[in-house]
This record gives structure tokens, sequence and C-alpha cells, in this order.
């Protein structure tokens, strides 16, 4: 990646790492700048290891053009490099099959032990809820390690909560099976995030 900065310090991606809304439009990300963002949000952990999201790219002008009215016009969506709607996998069991033979072929896991764990699968994946909020928080997990990864290669990101679902849904022709959750702007900060503090620890902590 062009960006690429070496030996980059994980506490500084953690400390430094603002939400940017201000973005040097003219900064190009290449098809596998983003690829290898994707890849490495793609490390993040889910439950069985599922990976209940999906990603949907949009690159380049006309895309991010299209995107807009339904992120309510905030203008980082036309001046990053690109955005990613990550999705939930509202059907992530149907991935199961595939990662356990992967397992199994590479000796991780015995037939009859993925045969269990398929089944346990398939019953939590009966529950709407489960379903749903699996989606949810797993998909979330893979947007916080692109915001990092993003970081790490000395890019910028804005998580994005602000925009029309439905919208989104009937625009892109998003399948039932995805949830959408979040989007993110992919750039080069013209100016920094602005600077927030968060709750103290006692607030935030619970000691039993
Ligand atoms: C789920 C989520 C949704 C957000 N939605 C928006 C949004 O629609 N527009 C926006 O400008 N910032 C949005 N933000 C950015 C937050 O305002 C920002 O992360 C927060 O103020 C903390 O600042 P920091 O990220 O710079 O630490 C969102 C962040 C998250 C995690």
């Amino acid at each position: 990646m062009s960006a690429n900065l070496t030996n980059v310090d994980i506490f500084n991606v953690l400390t430094e790492r603002r939400a940017v809304k201000v973005y040097d439009k003219s900064y190009k990300l290449s098809k596998e700048d983003i690829e290898e963002l994707l890849t490495l949000a793609g490390r993040a952990p889910s439950a069985w290891n599922l990976q209940q999201w999906h990603f949907v790219v949009f690159h380049g002008d006309e895309a991010q053009q299209k995107l807009s009215p339904i992120a309510f016009n905030q203008a980082q969506i036309t001046e990053s490099s690109a955005v990613i709607a990550i999705l939930g996998d509202l059907e992530a069991n149907k991935n199961a099959e595939e990662i356990f033979a992967n397992d199994i072929e590479k000796g991780r896991m015995t037939p009859e032990l993925a045969e269990v764990i398929k089944g346990q699968i398939n019953g939590a994946y009966q529950n709407a809820e489960y379903k749903r909020d699996a989606a949810n928080h797993n998909s979330s997990l893979a947007a916080m390690q692109l915001m990092l990864a993003a970081k790490g290669k000395g890019l910028d990101t804005c998580a994005i909560g602000g925009f029309n679902r439905k919208a989104f849904v009937e625009e892109f022709q998003i399948s039932e099976r995805y949830l959408p959750i979040m989007l993110i702007t992919v750039g080069k900060a013209l100016a920094p995030g602005r600077e927030t503090d968060r709750l103290s620890l006692d607030k935030i902590t619970t000691w039993l």
C-alpha cells in the first residue's frame, strides 16, 4: 500500500485514531490497497469463526456520489477515497460448511467435532434475535479492525451510523440475508478529527 507505515505502534494507533470528516479528495487508494485493509479487517474474531460480515465497497466518484444522499449528504462520503459499508450476515450459519471443511482438511478439527459444532450453530440460527445480535456484534468487530488497520497504514476513517438503511437496501439491491450496520469512510485527513475525551474509567467499570 502506498500509505504503508512500517513498525507502527499499536498503542499509537489506538490513541491517535479520530473520526476524520475532512479528507483530501485527490488522494487515491487502489483496489489492492482496499483489499489489503479488508483482509486485515476480516482477521477480526467472530463467534465460531463464522465471519458474520460482508463488505460493500464504494470506490470512485460515481459510486460515492450515489451513496451520498443515502448518508444525508455528509461530506466525507464523497471526499474520502472510499467508503466501505459493513453489513452483518443474518445467515452466517451457511458459512459453516466451508469453514469447517477447511479446518478438517488442515487437521485442526475432527469431522466428528465439526458435526457437533455445526449442530450448535444451526440451533443458534433458529433464533431470530440471536441472528440479528450476532450479525451486529461480530460485524462491528470487523468494522473496528478496519478502522485500526487503516490508521496503522497512515490512513483515516470515520464510522457513520447516520444513513437511511431502507434506502440503502433498495438502492443497492442488498439481499435480505444482510443487515446494514455502518459505513466507514477511508482516506487521508485534510484536517484532524475533533478532539474527544472519554468518561472516567470509574464510571464505565465495575470491579467485582
Ligand atoms: C456506530 C457509529 C456511528 C457513527 N455515526 C457517525 C455519523 O453518522 N456521522 C459522523 O460524522 N460521525 C459518526 N460517528 C463518529 C463518532 O461521532 C465518533 O467516533 C465519536 O465522537 C468519538 O470520536 P473519535 O472517533 O474521534 O474518537 C459514528 C461512530 C460510530 C462508532
